[in-house]
């Protein structure tokens, strides 16, 4: 496996895609996108047509296997439907090894960049179940199967748990960002004091009033960008690992271009205490 390499600035997302998720692949990564998040939970995703994407660009030479950052997660049965990548009636860290050695043979691939827990077993607080999974996990990354490891759809109480429970940090937390959360701000600070990386997704979708907000359509006119631009700058420019699912080749242009966009200290302060 080789050597581990910084997560690239924005993730293509490929949930709820379907029949278009080999060519929205292929598409995401022609454009310029080299991080691909997907999760072994056909319910949302196709993660073997994520693999047939992969597929076709390793095919015409676009990029090569080690050129991306591949992630996919491990889902409870709870959060799947009948179509499931392991025997439910296996303990959890047989699930965890089913599960992500079929994400592999879906990828194409014999690491991953990132393997993700989908989310804890309860809302309420980490539990044994969701230990059982991390030593699993842990067990895949010393495997070599993942170069690191990570959490989703966390609390601070979850959080708080995991480290109680003594064993290894994630390396990245990956949560649904609102803006009237001060953009996850508490779990953003949580994860900078401890270099772990925080990765949002639906800012554009949990952020309507942000998008129509006249200080950040004012930014978006004087850097000639859109809004959904300046709010995936605005992410970057706190630290966050953003995440994009769009359809839209236009948009997947637009989304990998925000880098060059040009927020001030002051407007990003100013963003990111907008709602919250
Ligand atoms: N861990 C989890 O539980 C979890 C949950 C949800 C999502 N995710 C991950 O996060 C990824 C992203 O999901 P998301 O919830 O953020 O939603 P999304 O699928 O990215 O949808 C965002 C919406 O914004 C639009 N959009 C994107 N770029 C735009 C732009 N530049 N200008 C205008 N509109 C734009 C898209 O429309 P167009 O398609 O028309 O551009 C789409 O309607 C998913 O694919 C998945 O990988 C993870």
């Amino acid at each position: 496996m080789p050597a581990s390499r910084p997560a690239p600035a924005l993730l293509y997302g490929t949930a709820w895609k379907e029949d278009r998720t080999a060519t929205l692949t292929e598409l995401a990564i022609r454009a310029g996108f080299r991080g691909i998040d997907t999760a072994n939970q056909r319910r949302h995703y196709f993660e073997a047509a994520v693999g047939a994407g992969l597929a076709a660009v390793y095919r015409t030479g676009v990029v090569t296997r080690d050129a991306l950052f591949l992630q996919t997660k491990f889902t409870y049965r709870g959060g799947q439907d009948h179509r499931l990548p392991y025997d439910p009636s296996a303990d959890l860290a047989t699930q965890v090894a089913q599960s992500i050695a079929s994400s592999l043979e879906h990828l194409g691939t014999d690491y991953l960049d990132s393997y993700v827990l989908h989310g804890p077993a309860s809302g309420r607080a980490w539990s044994d179940a969701d230990a059982a999974v991390w030593a699993a996990m842990t067990r895949a990354r010393d495997l070599g199967q993942t170069r690191r490891i990570g959490v989703s759809n966390v609390s601070l109480r979850h959080l708080a748990g995991l480290v109680a429970s003594g064993v290894e940090l994630p390396a990245f937390v990956q949560n649904r960002c609102f803006a009237e959360l001060g953009w996850d701000r508490d779990i953003r600070a949580f994860c900078a004091d401890r270099h772990i990386v925080y990765q949002g997704f639906s800012l554009l979708t949990a952020n309507p009033e942000v998008l129509q907000h006249p200080r950040v359509r004012d930014i978006a006119t004087r850097e000639r960008a859109t809004p959904a631009q300046v709010v995936f700058r605005f992410a970057v420019a706190v630290g966050m690992l953003p995440l994009t699912g769009t359809s839209d080749p236009e948009h997947m242009a637009q989304d990998l271009a925000s880098h060059a966009l040009k927020l001030t200290a002051d407007e990003v302060r100013a963003i990111e205490s907008l709602c919250g």
